[in-house]
This record gives C-alpha cells, structure tokens and sequence, in this order.
C-alpha cells in the first residue's frame, strides 16, 4: 500500500510543461516573438539592421548612440527572451565588428546595464547563448505551414547570409526532432517509477527513433552552410570572452562591474537534449569533459537546467534494466545507447568538416574575397573546449555504456 502511494506521489514527476518544456517543440520556445513594445524601437531598428551594421563597421557607432532603456515595459515571458536574443546578438557584433585582432575590451553601459538586468531576470548568462541563437530565434513564414527550412526564418541575424541562416535553422529543426525524444523520456522515467516494463521498453525505442532522427536533421548542414563561410565569417560572433585567447582578460560591462568579466560563447554544447539523453541512459563523462559539459548548463534556461536535473535524480534506468532481467529492455535500452554513440560520431565528422579541414584549407588558401579567419579559435570550440579530443571522449564514453546480458 505505501510503495503504491509512493508510486502516485512519484509519478508526475516529469511533467514537461512544469519544466517549460514543449510536448510539441521540445526546448524550443514555442512562437517566439518577433516584435517588442514600441519604448524599445532603439534596439530593434539595431537588431534589423545587424549584419549590414557590423559588415559597414557602422554598428558600434550606432550603439554608442543608443538610449539607455528601462526594463519596465518588457511584460511576458516571451517578451524577455527576445530582449536577450536582441541585446546578446547586439553585443556579440559590438565586440566582434572588427575581428578577432581588435575586440572591444568595454561594452558601453547602455547595452551593458539593461542586457545585465535581463539576464538576471531570465537566469542566463550576460552573453549570445544556444538559448538565444536557436531556441528563441526562429519564426515561420506562413503560420499555418510547416516547420521545415523552406518555411522558417531567423528573427536576428548575423554576416554569413544564406549559410548563417541554414546553420541557425539547421540546428532548430535539430532541437524539433528531439521533442518526440524528451517526451519518450519522461515516459521512460513514469515507466521506471511505476515499474511498468511494457511502457518503458515503448518509451526506449519511441527515443531510439528520435534519437536518429536528430542524426539525420544534423546531416541536413551539409545542405544549408558552406564550411568556408561557416569558418572564415560566422564562427567568430558566437565567440565568447572566457579560455579566449584573443580575449583573455575578459569584457567589462560598463556601469556593472569595474573588473571584466568572463563568459563561454554559443555553442550547442549548451542545447539541453544531449544533457537529457545521457542523464537518462546514465552516461558517465571522464571529469574534464563532464566538468566543461555542467559548466554548459548554466547557460540554460533554469527550467531545463531543473529538468536535466530531476532525470538525475530518478531511479537508474541501467540498475533497473540489470536487476530485472528484462532482455527486450536490455536490447531497447542498448540500442538507444548505439544511436547517441552513432549521432556523436556523426557530429564528430560535421565538426571536421567545418572546423578542421576549413581551418586547414584557409591556411593554405591564397587571399580571397572572405576575411582572414580567427586564429585564436583555431583548436577550440567556441564554447571554449579543445574540440577533437573532447568530442572523442564523449562519444567513447557513449559507447562503454553498453550493457551486456547478463547469465
Ligand atoms: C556546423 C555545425 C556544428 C559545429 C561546427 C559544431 C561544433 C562543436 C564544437 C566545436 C563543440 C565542442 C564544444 C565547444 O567548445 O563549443 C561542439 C559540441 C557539441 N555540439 Fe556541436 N557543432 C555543430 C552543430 C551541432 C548541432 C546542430 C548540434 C545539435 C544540437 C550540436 C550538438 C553539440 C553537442 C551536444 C555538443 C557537446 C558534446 C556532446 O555532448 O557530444 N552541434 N560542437
């Protein structure tokens, strides 16, 4: 009678929607707002105009010039993400107009003040994150249409023209395809409280699919984003003020703080979809990359953060598979393990692709039309780890997860 009690009280303990996450659009905010109230047009004609801003080297200028603004008249939720979308993606072409060689070292107190107070309110970190690149960042041409490329725009935009705007979309349809994956999840963990074998062995193929399905959005970069342009002209404004070297003392956000402060660029690494996975399938990192991968989640939203943290603290899927001897399960739960290794490989070969072999073209290359590359960035993820080495230990450590039958 007290195990079943325990049962009811434990069993809505993912509920999704308390966690803001979306049983249709995953981590993705849904609908995101494009406009913000007219007190706000300052930043929002900026915004508009950003990439040819930064291209013209006109946009510190224009900051410079800019109002400080109260916060008072942002109202929603919705409201305030596109706030830190605008005031992140201001900020990143501030210091970045010129190039790796001359960042700004002062980011002026009227982008400073207010992009430091929203951040508060949302919980995020002061600098452009996954949170506003991707999650909050995307609009559909026709409503009514569907949720493909064809269908989709940014609502902020960078240089980089149709490549920047194929790896921003790209990754969105990334995070939509993982949404059947996440509430396969959540059944997964009611299953494994309620001890229901039948639902749980649903619940692990139902993410295997999705699991491959996220393998194959992926592969639709190829399609959209030129690994030259990705390289020599996008990567830079994703670029973050912390294990920089071209900014190793930091940013000093004026009318904040008088020391600079230090944060990591945008990088997916910040996405919470692989966090989810691994807590799920109970995928232990070696301590470097587990210490770079929690040092992500505070760049999450606090909700997601939360709910890749109560997947942690739900019973072990793998003690439960090993104890109840459960062989379909064990299969389920192997193959589940097999796709994510397979997706880390996959990613591994994307990142080569516009990472490594572009940075090693570009050093070979004669002067062309694009600008020199960051040479700063050139072994370290814009998130700030050293990509190759890194990515191979998460995917090995994917694959020792593999569980064998036991008897
Ligand atoms: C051109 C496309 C991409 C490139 C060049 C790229 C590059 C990188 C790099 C350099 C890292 C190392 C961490 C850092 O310092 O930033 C990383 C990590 C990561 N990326 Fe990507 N990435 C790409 C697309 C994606 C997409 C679309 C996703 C899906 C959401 C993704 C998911 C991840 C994850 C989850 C990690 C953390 C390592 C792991 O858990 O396996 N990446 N990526």
């Amino acid at each position: 009678m007290e195990s079943h009690r325990q049962t009811l009280k434990a069993a809505p303990l993912l509920s999704l929607g308390r966690y803001h996450v979306s049983e249709e659009y995953g981590f993705l905010l849904p609908n995101p707002l494009k406009e913000l109230p007219d007190h706000y047009r300052p930043w929002m004609e900026i915004a508009s105009k950003l990439p040819h801003l930064i291209e013209s080297h006109q946009l510190r200028a224009h900051v410079n010039k800019m109002p400080l603004l109260d916060l008072q008249f942002l109202n929603s939720y919705r409201e305030q993400r596109l706030a830190h979308l605008v005031l992140s993606s201001i900020t990143m072409g501030y210091v970045w107009q010129e190039g790796e060689t001359q960042p700004a070292e002062v980011l002026p107190r009227n982008l400073a003040i207010p992009f430091v107070e929203i951040s508060k309110n949302l919980g995020l970190p002061p600098i452009l994150t996954h949170v506003d690149l991707v999650l909050s960042n995307w609009t559909k041409r026709n409503p009514e249409g569907p949720l493909e490329i064809s269908n989709l725009e940014t609502i902020v935009s960078f240089p980089g023209g149709e490549s920047l705007r194929g790896f921003i979309l790209v990754t969105v349809l990334v995070e939509k395809v993982a949404a059947p994956g996440i509430k396969a999840l959540a059944l997964a963990v009611s299953a494994l409280l309620q001890l229901n074998q039948d639902v749980l062995l649903h619940a692990l193929q139902l993410l295997r699919l999705s699991i491959e399905d996220v393998t194959r959005a992926l592969g639709q970069m190829h399609d959209y984003v030129d690994p030259d342009i990705f390289y020599a002209v996008i990567r830079i404004f994703f670029s973050g003020w912390k294990d920089n070297p071209a900014m190793s003392a930091g940013l000093i956000y004026e009318g904040v703080s008088t020391e600079p402060l230090k944060y990591s660029g945008g990088s997916a690494a910040q996405s919470s979809v692989l966090h989810a996975f691994d807590e799920l399938l109970g995928i232990h990192h070696t301590k470097e990359s587990a210490a770079f991968l929690y040092r992500m989640r505070d760049y999450m939203p606090p909700s997601h953060k939360a709910f890749i943290e109560e997947i942690h603290s739900a019973p072990s899927l793998r003690d439960h598979i090993l104890s109840s001897g459960h062989g379909h399960c064990l299969t389920a739960y192997n193959q589940c393990v097999e796709a994510l290794a397979e997706l880390r490989s996959y990613h591994i070969t994307v990142v080569t692709k516009y990472l490594i072999t572009a940075a090693a073209k570009a050093r070979s290359r004669r002067p062309t039309h694009l600008p020199r590359p960051p040479q700063a960035l050139e072994d370290i993820g814009t998130g700030g780890s050293a990509i190759l080495s890194f990515l191979k230990s998460v995917r090995d450590k994917t694959l020792e997860a593999i569980l064998k039958p036991s008897g």
